[in-house]
């Protein structure tokens, strides 16, 4: 009961990382003694110090360690990234036991600290409850593959927009909250060529997060590329994926990679060898069928508006051929404002 209390209370540190630590986890860290909560610590940035040696610094003095408890959603990491092994740390202060919400699922890790702690007498207990924490994270290190969401914004009768060409403003500002939350949760966004055309958006989250979302278009031909567009005129990584160079002068920011045909497969490889751990697909209608026939969709957010469009507005997934049906399970369902939000995730 006390550990789950205590690895709760290291997960509510880890989650103050949110939008901070790019393609890091969110770690949170307690350190306890004589049922006493002596520190407690997060990693707060990319590249900055794990969530346990935060904690550790927390402590009025590094001797308080000796004969403690470390509490830490993740195993301790074994190898030298941009800092120091976390795992020499906790053996070096001698810390009698270390309770983790998970095994690191990533390889240069994975077991290799729990082994390690337990050659040197300290008690370790698996307690496997925080993947909760590190969705993408834990989905990305699994499949070797990026965590796939499909987000669109849709009436009532399924419709993206009124007309062929134009772009219909369908839901309220408590979903553009949500909808910026989802960017910020994700390490890149992907849009077709004729929603980039239309619809001209940034795709940028609008509180500049350290690591703003990787933005991913689609287009045929990047000769044609206007770079009056907003998407040109706003920072952040930004990748077309083309079949044709362009020759011109682009923002530094702008990256133009060209092959002979982009397939969702090849895009996900793409992302997949950026160490890119979430895509959310922001429409249109034809990318996303692109998709779902690939099967590649494993989660899918529709924001639902009070609204009938009829005529020949586009439906939110519209494609060429028969695609085979992708079961999901629907998760949660909620009310923002007078819209819908259905979240499901795919059942395999
Ligand atoms: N309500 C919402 O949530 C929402 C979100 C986004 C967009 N929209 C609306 O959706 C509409 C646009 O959707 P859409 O279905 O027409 O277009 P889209 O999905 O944005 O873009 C599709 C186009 O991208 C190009 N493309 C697709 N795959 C490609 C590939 N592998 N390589 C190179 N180019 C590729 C294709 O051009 P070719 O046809 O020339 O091959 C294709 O027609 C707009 O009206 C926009 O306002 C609504």
């Amino acid at each position: 009961m006390k550990d789950q209390k205590y690895l709760e209370m290291a997960m509510d540190q880890a989650k103050k990382g949110l939008g901070q630590t790019w393609q890091n986890p969110l770690v949170g860290a307690v350190i306890v003694k004589n049922d006493q909560v002596l520190a407690k610590g997060y990693h707060r940035r990319f590249g900055e110090k794990h969530a346990e040696i935060d904690a550790i610094s927390h402590l009025k003095n590094e001797k308080e360690a000796t004969g403690a408890t470390i509490y830490v959603t993740l195993e301790p990491c074994s190898h030298q990234g941009k800092t120091p092994p976390c795992v020499n740390k906790i053996i070096e202060l001698g810390f009698k036991r270390v309770v983790i919400g998970q095994i690191d699922p990533n390889p240069q890790v994975s077991g290799k600290s729990v082994e390690r702690m337990k050659q040197h007498g300290i008690q370790v207990t698996n307690l496997d409850n925080s993947k909760s924490l590190n969705p993408a994270y834990n989905f990305y290190f699994k499949n070797g593959r990026p965590l796939i969401t499909l987000k669109y914004a849709m009436s009532l009768d399924g419709k993206i927009n009124q007309k062929s060409g134009y772009r219909t403003k369908l839901t309220g500002k408590y979903t553009f909250k949500d909808t910026q939350k989802l960017r910020l949760m994700n390490q890149a966004i992907l849009i077709g060529e004729n929603t980039l055309k239309i619809d001209d958006p940034k795709l940028t989250v609008r509180t500049n997060p350290l690591f703003p979302p990787y933005r991913v278009v689609l287009i045929h031909d990047s000769r044609e590329l206007n770079l009056q567009q907003s998407i040109f005129k706003s920072e952040g990584p930004t990748y077309i994926l083309t079949n044709y160079k362009n020759e011109q002068h682009l923002p530094e920011n702008v990256h133009v990679v060209v092959d002979e045909t982009w397939t969702p497969k090849k895009i996900i490889d793409f992302l997949t060898k950026q160490g890119i751990q979430s895509l959310l697909i922001e429409g249109g209608s034809h990318i996303h069928a692109d998709f779902v026939k690939s099967g590649l969709v494993d989660q899918l957010i529709a924001y639902v508006a009070p609204k009938l469009i009829g005529g020949s507005g586009l439906p939110s997934v519209f494609g060429q051929g028969i695609s085979e049906m992708l079961d999901f399970k629907i998760e949660k369902i909620s009310q923002l404002g007078s819209d819908l939000k259905v979240f499901a995730k795919r059942v395999y």
